[in-house]
């Protein structure tokens, strides 16, 4: 999809960008705004490894999110369910700004654009160059856009955004809870952010079990405190948590 017929998404999401944020060297040529065109990512965990491997990416959204969700204690919500409860969690629509981070191959970022209207943009941020790849692939509709960068240093001004959503990352990112006060950061009043994560359940035996397993393929499991605490310590309001299987959903309002 040329520039043109993204319906301009693409310069609308470049144009949400921090000045210092934009490098020269910047690629949109691959479909997506590259904010770290000289760096590798990360691949010190499995799980950070997976991430970028163009196969994973290319099944992720078909193949390995299904189990994978399974897997963390079917937590019972269809894929389609899940990204309905995000939209809902966010009282997404109109013409909001919204930032998917952690987007992966745009299973959530396309949906969320195609419940906006007008100027309204969908903003999908990852680190991973094959599931971006994967995401322009799988086409990007008009309120659609996608960066790369580092989540712990989301490129943007303060305020910028009417709705922030997490899903299925905050266990695996590095500096996980840098990357919540960034959301925050970004967040306008009146906002909403919603976040799914790790659960590792509350009982010491089984707790230690999971952590050894998750521990091993480099994913981090959260107790039931850790996001609430940080989103009411932040000033939000309206914190609401769910929690089904090892899976937690937490989502708030910015005042
Ligand atoms: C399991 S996928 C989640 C995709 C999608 N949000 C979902 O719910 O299915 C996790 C994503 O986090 C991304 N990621 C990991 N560390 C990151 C970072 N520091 N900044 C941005 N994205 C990161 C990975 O590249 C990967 O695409």
């Amino acid at each position: 999809m040329s520039p043109a017929s993204d319906g301009g998404a693409l310069e609308r999401a470049r144009a949400l960008v921090r000045p210092d944020a934009l490098r020269a060297s910047e690629r949109t040529d691959a479909g997506y705004l590259d904010l770290l065109p000289d760096t590798g990512p990360p691949r010190s965990t499995a799980a950070q490894h997976a991430m970028n491997n163009r196969l994973v990416a290319a099944v992720y959204e078909r193949i390995w999110r299904p189990v994978w969700t399974a897997a963390m204690g079917a937590n019972g919500l269809s894929a389609g369910d899940e990204r309905a409860k995000a939209a809902a969690d966010l009282r997404l629509g109109g013409e909001q700004r919204v930032l998917d981070v952690a987007c992966g191959p745009g299973n959530f970022t396309r949906y969320f654009g195609e419940r906006l209207t007008g100027e309204g943009i969908a903003v999908g941020f990852d680190l991973s160059r094959p599931m971006l790849d994967q995401a322009v692939r799988s086409g990007r509709g008009p309120r659609v856009a996608y960066l790369r960068g580092d989540a712990r240093r989301l490129p943007f001004d303060d305020w910028t955004f009417d709705a922030v959503c997490c899903h299925a990352a905050l266990y695996l990112v590095p500096e996980p809870m840098t990357v919540v006060d960034e959301m925050i950061r970004v967040l306008a009043p009146g906002g909403r952010i919603a976040v799914m994560t790790s659960y590792g359940r509350e009982h010491p035996l089984l707790r230690s079990a999971l952590g050894l397993v998750a521990g091993t393929l480099g994913v981090r499991m959260y107790d039931r405190a850790t996001l609430p605490d940080a989103f009411a310590a932040a000033g939000l309001t309206e914190v609401a948590q769910q929690i089904r299987g090892v899976t937690q959903f937490v989502s708030a309002r910015r005042p």
